[in-house]
């Protein structure tokens, strides 16, 4: 076996918790739905008698929260490495408190957006290399992967009519022009493809109901 400390920066390992637990995250663009799913799954495995923990990222801690307000509502430009770099250090901090303990007390995890959206977003910028992105929160997650990733799919035009039906303004990312969206939904894609095991990618524009059962059948093979 490889000693990981021989491992370059931009090779970190990568692996599923392997805890007690389950570690399951939500993806896609704004607007697909990944709220709702995330609910009807927590509802279905508190039924259950599991022990659920719900969160997010940017802004699942309390150090997130304030990270999450510079990423989403500072006005004007952040620099593409200091916005990836702020992601990821909300991320090392959200893991470290709070993703592994829930995991080794046997608790899954259910959470919205994780490292798959910053290579999605930050490198859909086109600035920033998706390798090196990826590397970034590899790192800063001492390489933690999800046991599950659902990808909820959907056009960008069809996500933005959902956005304009409700009243919240935009945030920094919402209001960005549709090309980029669409190399969102290009790059959630591509990771999906490239790790067929972790990932579930369901049509977004099916009825919940119906999302809902995909994802509990794919969680209870997990589970075992
Ligand atoms: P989200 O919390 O899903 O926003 P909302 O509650 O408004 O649906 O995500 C906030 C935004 O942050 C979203 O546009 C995607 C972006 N984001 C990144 O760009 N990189 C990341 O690593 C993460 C986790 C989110």
């Amino acid at each position: 076996m490889t000693d990981d400390r021989d491992r370059p920066l931009h090779a970190p390992r990568a692996a599923a918790a392997g805890g007690p637990g389950l570690f399951v995250t939500f993806e896609g663009g704004d607007g697909a739905g990944k709220t709702t799913q995330a609910s009807l799954l927590d509802d279905w495995l508190r039924d259950r008698g599991r022990d659920v923990v719900r969160t997010r990222e940017p802004g699942g801690t309390d150090v997130g929260v304030r990270i999450r307000e510079i990423v989403l509502h500072h006005r004007g430009h952040i620099d593409p490495r200091a916005e990836a770099l702020l992601y990821a250090a909300d991320r090392a901090h959200h893991v470290e408190t709070v993703v592994r303990p829930a995991i080794a007390r046997g608790d899954v995890v259910i959470q919205d957006r994780y490292l798959d959206s910053s290579v999605a977003y930050q490198g859909a910028g086109r600035v920033l290399d998706a390798d090196d992105v990826r590397a970034l929160s590899l790192w800063a997650t001492d390489g933690l992967l999800p046991d599950l990733t659902v990808l909820l799919d959907l056009d960008p035009a069809a996500a933005r009519r959902r956005l304009d039906a409700d009243d919240k303004p935009f945030d920094r990312l919402e209001a960005e022009k549709e090309d980029f969206h669409t190399r969102v939904r290009t790059a959630f894609l591509t990771l999906a493809a490239a790790e067929p095991e972790r990932f579930l990618v369901l049509d977004a524009t099916q009825p919940a109901e119906a999302l809902a059962q995909r994802v509990r059948d794919a969680v209870a093979a997990r589970l075992g």
